[in-house]
């Protein structure tokens, strides 16, 4: 009985614990843009390859919008054309069915972020789709239907709540929701040296640097 009671109260704590360091986790918002070469160099060489190593301590927020714009109009312009803004409206709906509810894998946004913003990587976004199991007849429907644009707009107001036209420069890193231009900066080459930094080194990848 006592041992049952103590395991019960273990279980409790430790619950406790999990869903307090959950609470912590360091936000890191990305503002980025589908043919931008600094976001694809900083998703491809820094927050990707750093992942594993982080993704118990942060929780991103991918945000496809970067320096677009409207003229007044429902139409978005893109700083590299109109291929960049179905290739943001394209991960917009991809992300939004990665992240439907009861959705189980919770790395599959980084996997198909990772994927999509690739060198080289095939502009339909298809295949990446396909390699985090979303089913891309959501996806087209989701462009053709009127609910890529809803999720744009999403974007774009997220977007101005950082900077206002348009970022200066993208990708935008942004952490616990507040732009800084030293963290920014360093974040383009050392994006594990400043999470660490943030989350006071807690974990094992932090050690030794
Ligand atoms: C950030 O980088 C930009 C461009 O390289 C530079 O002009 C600016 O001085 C830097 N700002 C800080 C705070 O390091």
């Amino acid at each position: 009985m006592v041992s049952f009671l103590s395991k019960g109260l273990f279980i409790t704590i430790f619950f406790a614990v999990a869903t307090t360091i959950n609470a912590q986790k360091l936000h890191v918002a990305v503002y980025y843009e589908s043919l931008c070469g600094d976001s694809i160099r900083f998703i491809t060489n820094q927050l990707n390859p750093a992942y594993e190593d982080l993704k118990n301590h942060i929780e991103i927020l991918f945000v496809p919008f970067g320096k677009s714009w409207r003229n007044g109009g429902e139409r978005f312009m893109c700083q590299h054309g109109p291929d960049e803004c179905a290739g943001n409206m394209i991960q917009s709906c991809t992300l939004n069915a990665i992240n439907a509810p009861g959705n189980g894998d919770p790395d599959a946004s980084m996997k198909y972020v990772a994927c999509q913003m690739a060198p080289g990587a095939e502009a339909s976004g298809q295949q990446c789709a396909a390699s985090v199991g979303i089913d891309y007849s959501f996806v087209s429907q989701c462009v053709s239907g009127g609910l890529g644009q809803q999720l744009q707009y999403g974007a774009e107001k997220a977007t101005h709540e950082i900077a206002y036209p348009y970022p200066r420069f993208v990708p935008t890193i942004v952490y616990n929701r507040r732009f800084d231009q030293k963290l920014q900066n360093r974040s383009l080459y050392d994006f594990v040296g400043v999470v660490c930094e943030l989350i006071r080194n807690e974990a094992p990848v932090c050690s030794g640097r």
